[in-house]
């Protein structure tokens, strides 16, 4: 069997992954493993997991758990385990519904732009290449990453529907907010940056008007202009729109195209990361 091609964005409120067959998700908090006296179901992500001598649970069930004040590490740096469960936990899910049988993978995974410095991409791709052994719902896969990319966050998303001349993206997360700037699609690094808020650290879902401001703040501090061209991406898209419109003129969700297999296929803003990732890891790989 050959090497499957991925772009994977282990998100910390959810990854998405995006291949030559389609799209997956799933919600990305993990907990301690602990004896289930009730085997209730959650969501249809609930996974039970074993690396590295590390037992515990992922998907929706965890993210209960995780109320009660475990991990939840909203932050802006993803070179650490967690980073690496998720990611073969995206794989696993991602063959289990399209692909049974790949073992093999060429991944481009995202950094935040703030935290895309060689020293911690370099620790990131050590982390991840090579062979992994992980058990997913008591049964056991062996994993190989062979080759691995980090393409920073917002500016990733670029590439699931690229434009011509300068423009903004807005790629507001759960724990971190990504500006990116390009122009003519180079990343323009002194009118980009990471900001470290996002939906799950500001009230959540229901306060997004506020968060839309804020990030407004942020914007202006990169001194962006108001007639500059603005796309927008990541979990709360729609919500945000609207009170970006107030300040620029032309804000507009990122509509995803990914290449299957089966032809071109859209996707929501969400998955822009993902897929922008994919079509790297497709020009790259292939
Ligand atoms: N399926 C969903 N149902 C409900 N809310 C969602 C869903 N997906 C995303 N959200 C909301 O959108 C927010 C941002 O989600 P997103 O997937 O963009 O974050 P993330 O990429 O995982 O985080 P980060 O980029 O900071 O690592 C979440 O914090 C959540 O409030
Ligand atoms: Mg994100």
């Amino acid at each position: 069997m050959s090497v499957l091609n991925l772009g994977i964005d282990a998100g910390n409120y959810r990854a998405k992954t995006a291949g030559p067959y389609g799209v997956d998700s799933y919600r990305t908090a993990i907990c301690s493993w602990f004896k289930r006296n009730i085997e209730e179901d959650f969501g249809e992500d609930d996974m039970e997991f074993e690396y590295n001598g590390r037992k515990g649970f992922a998907g929706t069930l965890a993210s209960y758990e995780d109320m009660f004040g475990e991990s939840g590490m909203y932050g802006d740096n993803k070179a650490h385990d967690d980073t690496v469960i998720r990611v073969l936990l995206a794989i696993y899910r991602y063959t289990q519904k399209y692909c049974p049988g790949f073992l093999r993978f060429n991944i481009i995974v995202g950094q935040p732009i703030a935290t895309h410095k060689p020293s911690e991409k370099k620790k990131l791709i050590d982390m991840l290449v090579g062979p992994h052994k992980i058990i997913v719902n008591r049964k056991t896969f062996h994993y190989t990453i062979e080759q691995v990319k980090v393409v920073a966050e917002g500016t990733g998303a670029f590439f699931a529907s690229p434009k011509s001349g300068r423009i903004h993206i807005i790629d507001i997360g759960s724990g971190t907010v990504n500006l990116a700037t390009l122009t003519d699609a180079k990343h323009i690094n002194q009118s980009s940056g990471t900001f470290n808020y996002g939906v799950e650290t500001t009230g959540g879902r229901d306060n997004v008007d506020n968060l839309a401001r804020a990030v407004i703040q942020s914007t202006t501090k990169l001194r962006w202009r108001e007639e500059e061209p603005i796309y927008v991406c990541g979990g709360v898209t729609e919500e945000v729109i609207p009170v970006l419109s107030e300040r620029y003129k032309n804000v507009q969700p990122i509509i995803p195209q990914l290449n299957s297999h089966n032809g071109m296929q859209i996707h929501l803003p969400t998955f822009a990361n993902a897929i922008g990732f994919y079509e790297l890891a497709r020009q790259l790989y292939e």
